[in-house]
């Protein structure tokens, strides 16, 4: 009888020492950019009580989770995002934490999700959030970190683009026209440009909205700039007092402060951006309506990154979550993070060509004409000292053996423990990257590298 081999589950990947390489890589550029900014690492349980998602994270992430009932009874999930993790380790040490602070994570995430481009199963997600000011400088943090980080992995600010909206402008304006509880169009308006304008009507319509209603959101949702806004909650404001749009808040003031806080949610969009523009990041933010979010718990500025005429899924996506804490019983805390994946990331930098080669290389291989694996493994300290990388051969092999191995294993230099001069402590040495031969002292060879 034959046994089945086993197979990689669905959605999954291994990562064989040339793929774990690139997402070395990977997570190095990320803690690198995330502590050049100053924010700290930290790290939760991979799973969490099912109730710590359910009802706050959103309807998609829900119907997404990997959840099980433990051998305690317990109901247990896989975490499928690290932001309710994050809202829980705040609301323990609440009053300890000194706040604002900056934090960023790097987990494993599990999503139950249809595996495709850009969506497994499991993959890996950097988090950096600001805990404990609704000033808008901290989302200015985010932007400009994440903008540094893809300039450093190789990208031209061109090529990719974070566009930015605001669910405190879209609820003031979906109120400002009359529009039913905006949590319950928002699914319907995160997927505007996924289900085509005809279900978008239609939902919207399901949702309680008038053909007008619907009309004006979409037009409002399409705006590229500044001055195409201003201009529309103008708009509604007028059709409005004109009693062309049926309020439910009749009275003419009210009105007039609902466009007065639009107005001030879109002036948080024009000085984020101009204090972007002044550090050197301007040409990487653009205003993009479109863009909801899918998670329930967003309630300011929302932020998607995208490469360049999105051809591909969201590279990151984030936004401000003033009322996790407090969904969650603890006391209000305002926060505002981003999330970006591994995976959309690495398929975007392949594209440009700038991954790393996924070859191994070490500094030196420690070879040996007689064999003497004592001598080997003394001198593979000796070199190591300092943080340089050594490798040697592991069992008796000819000399053209251990050069292939260390071809192989990428060695800048071979030193040859046993040559004539080793006596008085200088060996022969090749450099492999040009074939050259020499010889030298410990403190010389390593100053060759
Ligand atoms: P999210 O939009 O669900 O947000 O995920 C953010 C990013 O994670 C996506 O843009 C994508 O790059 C990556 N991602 C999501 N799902 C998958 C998947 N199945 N496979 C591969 N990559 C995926 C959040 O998770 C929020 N918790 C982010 C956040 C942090 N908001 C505030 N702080």
């Amino acid at each position: 009888m034959s046994i089945a081999i086993p197979q990689l589950p669905k959605g999954t990947r291994d990562f064989y020492p040339e793929a774990q390489r690139i997402q070395n890589y990977i997570f190095d550029t990320w803690r690198k950019t995330a502590e050049e900014f100053a924010y700290e690492e930290y790290e939760g349980p991979m799973f969490e009580h099912l109730e710590l998602y359910t009802g706050k994270s959103g309807e998609e992430i829900v119907s997404q989770l990997y959840n099980f009932v433990d051998k305690g009874d317990r109901e247990i999930a896989l975490r499928p995002e690290m932001t309710p993790t994050l809202a829980r380790l705040v609301i323990q040490k609440a009053r300890e934490l000194k706040k604002p602070f900056k934090w960023f994570s790097m987990p494993r995430l599990f999503r139950y999700e249809k595996a495709q481009k850009g969506r497994l199963r499991e993959f890996f997600q950097l988090n950096m959030d600001i805990i404990g000011t609704e000033s808008i400088y901290a989302e200015a943090d985010l932007m400009a970190a994440i903008a540094t980080m893809l300039r450093k992995f190789g990208l031209k600010d061109g090529e990719f683009a974070i566009g930015v909206s605001s669910r405190k402008l879209l609820a003031t304006y979906l109120d400002e026209i009359g529009a039913p509880n905006p949590a319950q169009v928002y699914p319907a308006l995160d997927r505007r440009l996924k289900i085509g304008p005809e279900a978008f009507a239609k939902a919207l319509a399901d949702a309680g909205l008038t053909d007008l209603q619907v009309k004006l959101l979409d037009d409002f949702m399409s705006c590229k700039s500044f001055e195409e806004v201003r201009h529309s909650i103008n708009e509604a404001l007028k059709l409005i007092q004109d009693g062309k749009i049926p309020n439910r808040i009749l009275d003419g003031s009210e009105i007039g402060t609902l466009a007065e806080n639009a107005h001030k949610a879109l002036q948080e969009i024009v000085e984020l951006f101009a204090t972007l523009e002044a550090a050197g990041y301007g040409e990487c933010v653009n205003l993009d309506l479109s863009i909801v979010r899918g998670l329930a718990y967003y309630t300011g500025i929302v932020f998607e990154v995208f490469d360049k005429g999105k051809s591909m899924r969201a590279i990151a996506g984030g936004g401000r979550y003033d009322s996790l804490t407090e969904k969650l019983g603890g006391d209000r805390i305002p926060g505002v993070g981003f999330g970006m994946g591994d995976v959309v990331l690495a398929d975007l930098l392949r594209e440009h060509n700038l991954l790393p080669s996924p070859k191994q290389s070490v500094d030196f291989y420690i070879a040996s004409f007689t064999n003497d694996m004592k001598k080997v493994f003394e001198a593979a300290q000796i070199f190591r000292a300092g943080g340089k990388t050594v490798s040697h051969p592991l069992a008796s092999m000819k000399m053209g053996k251990q050069l292939d191995q260390a071809n192989y294993q990428g060695a800048k230099i071979v030193v040859y423990v046993d040559g004539d001069k080793a006596a008085a402590g200088e060996f022969e040495y090749k450099d492999l990257r040009d074939g050259t031969m020499h010889v030298g002292n410990v403190e010389a060879i390593k100053a060759a590298l």
